[in-house]
């Protein structure tokens, strides 16, 4: 264990004290992806040992925190519209405010919040998140705004405590960072250079995480499969590939299910690819980004590959793993982007047959190459264009949801649906959600059901009764 960590785990006790008897609430609300969502889970961990429980109640909350997204506009305005709600909240019951994350690794942002929004308690960024016990002790002892932000890459920090928000499935980040440098990205700006965490450490989390009865694990991290290929790699392990972990993680007991997101095309090796086939428990079904269907743009991009070699990767895949399927996401309107490039686009998406697009609206973000170039696209433009690509792909979703109906399919099963409470749910191999008729026993358990019908985004099928 790293000094670091002895010495947050003394805060963690140094705040429990304080706070012990006072019955006090937190509420945590992330923006943005998966990596964030884990990272919330850490602030939680720490939270919750700092004697805080959790609440969904803004107007009973003591800490407040936000853990922020800068990947696009909308993430931005999401946290500005909520400050002044936060800050209603503050003056009635002086909740303390805590804002972290990617949009806190922006200067020009810091510099927004100082002057329009200075009643924060404490901002923290991407490589501080670990000495968050820290600095709410400072703030309660000394009763002064901090700022805790660092501009270098912080270390991998093992050993936090972590509160998970699920039981059946859980995240484990894999590495930090990405050195891509997509012109469009603000990524690796605010989360830095690749910093790959031992292997060791990483399979003695999913053993754990399988002692506690999880089925379900995403292993995380910017650009999985660089894992081990840059920054300080030298782990005493056996493991020394992405492709490696992967046969590791395929061996723990208990874990049912093994997913990744996200790779990048470029570093799409056959050892990769070959895991996949080999190792029963990761799923058939791969997140694969392809931005934009046009080389042009790619380039323009620095995505590193072209629409043909996008094409062949997937067309290789298909040929050594039959059942294989993907998902990807797709930037509409990057500047420079022609109606003949987005028609590239779309000839991809006609190709491929994802089973899911994550669909975006190019947005600039300040300091990416992309903000600077001069020919960007219209608003009016480049929402035509999305309306365009949204009309195919839901076209072929529900195509696709009708090959569904009548199979069986093997269902993780996650819990009771949130609209109706005689109903589980859970999802496919492909990441499908099915909703059936069951006992709550199945929860945990992956389950034959028969699809009987779809509806867009989930399927509805039956126990199978063989
Ligand atoms: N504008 C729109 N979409 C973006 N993404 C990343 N940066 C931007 C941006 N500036 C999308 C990419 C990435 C996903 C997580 O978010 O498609 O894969
Ligand atoms: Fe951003 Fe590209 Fe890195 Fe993904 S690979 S985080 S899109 S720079």
């Amino acid at each position: 264990m790293s000094l670091n960590i002895e010495e947050e785990l003394n805060y963690i006790e140094k705040v429990k004290k304080i706070n012990q008897g006072k019955n006090l609430k937190y509420l945590i609300l992330t923006m943005g992806c998966q990596l964030n969502e884990n990272d919330s889970e850490k602030i939680s961990g720490m939270i919750e040992n700092m004697g805080y429980t959790k609440t969904e109640d803004i107007e009973e909350s003591d800490l407040v925190v936000f853990n922020t997204c800068c990947v696009r506009e909308n993430a931005e305005d999401r946290l500005f519209g909520k400050l002044g709600e936060v800050k209603r909240i503050k003056e009635k019951r002086g909740t303390i405010i805590a804002i972290g994350g990617c949009m806190m690794q922006e200067k020009h942002i810091v510099e927004k919040m100082k002057q329009s929004y200075p009643f924060f308690d404490i901002i923290f960024g991407t490589h501080t998140l670990h000495k968050f016990p820290k600095d709410l002790y400072t703030k309660i002892f000394e009763n002064k705004r901090i700022e805790d932000i660092l501009d270098i890459d912080g270390e991998i920090i093992e050993g936090l405590p972590i509160t998970r928000n699920d039981n059946i499935k859980a995240s484990v980040t894999i590495m930090n960072g990405c050195n891509n440098f997509c012109t469009y990205c603000i990524v690796p700006y605010v989360r830095g250079r690749e910093r790959s965490r031992n292997p060791e450490d990483i399979l003695n989390e999913v053993r754990d995480l399988a002692k506690q009865g999880y089925k379900e694990i995403t292993l995380l991290g910017q650009n999985v499969n660089s894992y081990l290929r840059s920054g300080n790699v030298d782990f005493d392990s056996n493991v020394k590939s992405f492709a490696d972990l992967l046969r590791e993680v395929n061996k723990i007991d208990g874990i049912e299910r093994i997913r990744f997101i996200s790779p990048h095309p470029k570093d799409f090796t056959d050892d990769v690819i070959e895991a996949i086939r080999d190792c029963d428990k990761v799923c058939k079904i791969i997140h694969l980004p392809l931005q934009s269907g046009s080389s042009q743009v790619l380039k323009a991009m620095n995505r590193k590959y072209t629409k043909e070699q996008y094409l062949n990767l997937v067309e290789k895949m298909k040929k050594m793993i039959p059942d294989i399927v993907f998902s990807t996401d797709i930037i509409v309107g990057f500047p420079g982007e022609t109606q003949e490039n987005f028609e590239d686009t779309l000839d991809v998406v006609r190709k491929v047959h994802f089973e899911q697009v994550y669909m975006f609206i190019y947005s600039r973000r300040v300091g990416t190459p992309g903000d600077r170039m001069e020919n960007q696209i219209p608003e009016k433009v480049k929402h035509t264009r999305f309306d365009e690509l949204k009309e195919l792909v839901e076209g072929q979703i529900s195509e696709n949801n009708q090959k569904y109906v009548g199979t069986i399919q093997k269902v993780l099963v996650e819990g009771v649906s949130k609209t109706n409470s005689e109903l589980l749910t859970g999802r496919t191999d492909s990441n499908k959600v099915v909703n059936f008729y069951g006992s709550e026993e199945l929860i945990g358990n992956v389950v034959e059901i028969k699809i009987i019908s779809e509806h867009m985004w989930y399927l509805k099928g039956e126990i199978n009764r063989r």
